[in-house]
């Protein structure tokens, strides 16, 4: 049946139809906050290309946390800013270290909240870099060892998920059996499967100090123009015992989310990264957007090409957005 007969525009008529006939919906259940903690106490850094995000000492992130959660967000992820870096980001491994700390304080003081801590090495290391590096480019089999480590310690102080996002090849099944051997069989692993090197990352190096001193990270997170390769560690990290796999940066991947979506039986996460988030920032500070509008326009694409769960800092507003 076509044109007359056939007149889409018979159910765009008024609101309640449109609502009616809606196929993608967002859900403050779908969102992740990231969080970054610093030492200190009462300290709340603004991050300047990040406007509304802060570094924040453990007392002020658990505050942070009881507003999310007044706001409908369940869940964070979390990464750290340390008081000291090292060689190999061993610092990261210590149930006191920054992350582990601020786990123990909100789960202290907050019942219902869902803790995901971030697992990788360029938060920590004097070279930025996301783990050991032998002959000027990062060992993959001695920088599974740390990423190790830390899984456990989040595990021992509490954290309910991890999620390695260093892109070393075989970290999920090296995690996996640490959290086994440690008696963490049921702490759950959330993969960055396709990570990319990417240009989206650089307000988020800025809020976690982690920005590499040289070079790249292109020998290990994945070229942009590739979506097969996604693919194949997508279904790696699957086999390895991922129970979530992520696309990363989630915008100008939609196509690879739609894929993984299509290709696997298993949630799919993407991450609406800090550039993604500071080029609507920047655009709408000068009036050139209306914000508001964009954002649930993202978050809703997002979903719509196949994300389960999206992590953006876009979570609070947009739990406020969906309340009304
Ligand atoms: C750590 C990590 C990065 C992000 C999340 N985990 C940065 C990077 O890989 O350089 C980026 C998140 C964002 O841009 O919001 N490896």
């Amino acid at each position: 049946m076509t044109f007359p007969a056939t007149r889409l525009r018979r159910l765009r008529k008024n609101q309640i139809i449109r609502d009616m006939i809606t196929e993608t919906k967002l859900s403050v259940n779908d969102l992740i906050m990231p969080l970054f903690v610093c030492p200190g106490t009462g300290v709340r850094n603004p991050i300047k290309s990040m406007p509304g995000n802060y570094q924040l000492s453990t007392d002020m992130i658990v505050e942070e946390c009881k507003k999310l959660v007044e706001k409908g967000i369940k869940s964070i992820l979390l990464f750290g800013i340390p008081e000291h870096k090292d060689e190999h980001g061993i610092v990261a491994t210590d149930d006191n270290a920054i992350v582990q700390r601020a786990i123990k304080a909100i789960k202290k003081e907050i019942e219902d909240i869902y803790i995901i801590a971030d697992i990788c090495n360029c938060e920590y290391t004097t070279h930025g870099h996301c783990g050991t590096i032998v002959d000027g480019d990062v060992d993959n089999d001695l920088t599974l060892e740390t990423l190790a480590a830390q899984a456990v310690s989040f595990a021992r102080v509490g954290a309910d998920m991890v999620a390695p996002s260093d892109m070393m090849d075989g970290r999920v099944a090296r995690i996996r059996k640490a959290l086994d051997e440690g008696g963490y069989k049921n702490l759950p692993i959330m993969a960055y499967s396709a990570k990319y090197s990417s240009a989206f990352y650089g307000p988020f190096r800025e809020a976690a100090e982690s920005a590499p001193k040289f070079g790249d990270r292109k020998s290990y997170q994945m070229n942009p123009a590739n979506s097969d390769e996604a693919m194949r560690e997508i279904a790696l990290d699957i086999e390895e015992g991922a129970d979530i796999v992520m696309v990363k940066p989630a915008l100008s991947y939609l196509d690879v989310i739609r894929r993984a979506k299509d290709n696997f039986n298993i949630p799919v996460a993407a991450y609406n990264v800090s550039g993604e988030f500071s080029m609507v920032k920047a655009a709408a500070e000068k009036g050139w957007i209306d914000e508001q509008r964009i954002v649930m326009e993202i978050l809703t694409s997002i979903k719509r090409a196949g994300a389960d769960i999206i992590i953006t800092y876009f979570a609070a507003d947009v739990a406020e957005q969906l309340s009304k």
